[in-house]
């Protein structure tokens, strides 16, 4: 089943056999730097891979895989998690599991869009065209409300690739407790394309 058909880029929900992009991918420090600071092994990804799926049955989202069309290779991972915010000090703290919240704090659950790409990929407008697409499925085949992407504030890539696709900066907050940018993605803020209509 595919999400959703770019120009260059077809996106579909990942599967057990994808375990070895996911190694390959979570490997390299350079793309972990603003993600959790640090490379996942094999175990730790199968276990990212089990909540991916039960992120699918459960709401219809999560990342998919970002395969070129040109050659049928996996490049990159982009879609929907959810991100858990609480108020710490007066600015939003934001988690990437529920387990990792301060016990006993109030929290909120919000969609968030992210996109990860293999090192030798960088610097080809994958992230910004795939994200958009993404962006679309969600606001205008999933009806989600609004998309957030919280960004830590040294990720000047990542923070270009929200820009690039219209997204809306909020404002600061903290992400794993980094200083961080909260961006948001609306249907009021244009008119994002029919995914369906394109494909
Ligand atoms: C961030 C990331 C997804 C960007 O992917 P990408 O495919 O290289 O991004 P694009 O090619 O679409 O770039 C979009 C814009 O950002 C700019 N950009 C990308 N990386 C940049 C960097 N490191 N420094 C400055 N600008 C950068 C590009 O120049 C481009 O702008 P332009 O069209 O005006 O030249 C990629 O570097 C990555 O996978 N990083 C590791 C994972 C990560 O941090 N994900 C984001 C978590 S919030």
């Amino acid at each position: 089943m595919i999400t959703a058909e770019t120009a260059r880029f077809i996106l579909r929900p990942f599967a057990a056999q994808d375990i070895d992009f996911l190694d390959e991918l979570h490997s390299d420090p350079l793309v972990m730097r603003y993600l959790t600071g640090r490379v996942r092994s094999h175990d730790e990804n199968l276990v990212n891979l089990k909540k991916l799926f039960d992120l699918e049955e459960e709401h219809g989202i999560g990342q998919r895989l970002v395969i070129r069309k040109e050659d049928n290779k996996p490049v990159g991972r982009c879609g929907m998690s959810f991100f858990y915010g609480t108020e710490e000090k007066g600015t939003t703290a934001y988690y990437l599991d529920e387990k990792m919240l301060p016990d006993g704090a109030t929290s909120f659950r919000m969609f968030e869009l992210g996109y990860t790409f293999l090192r030798q990929e960088w610097g080809k407008g994958y992230a910004t065209e795939a994200a958009a697409a993404m962006r679309d499925y969600g606001l205008n085949i999933q009806k989600l409300p609004e998309i957030h992407s919280v960004i830590m504030q040294e990720n000047v890539g990542s923070v270009a690739v929200a820009e690039k696709i219209g997204a809306k900066r909020l404002g600061e907050c903290r992400l794993l407790g980094n200083p961080s940018w909260d961006y948001l993605s609306q249907v009021s803020f244009g008119k994002p394309k029919n995914i369906e209509e394109e494909a």
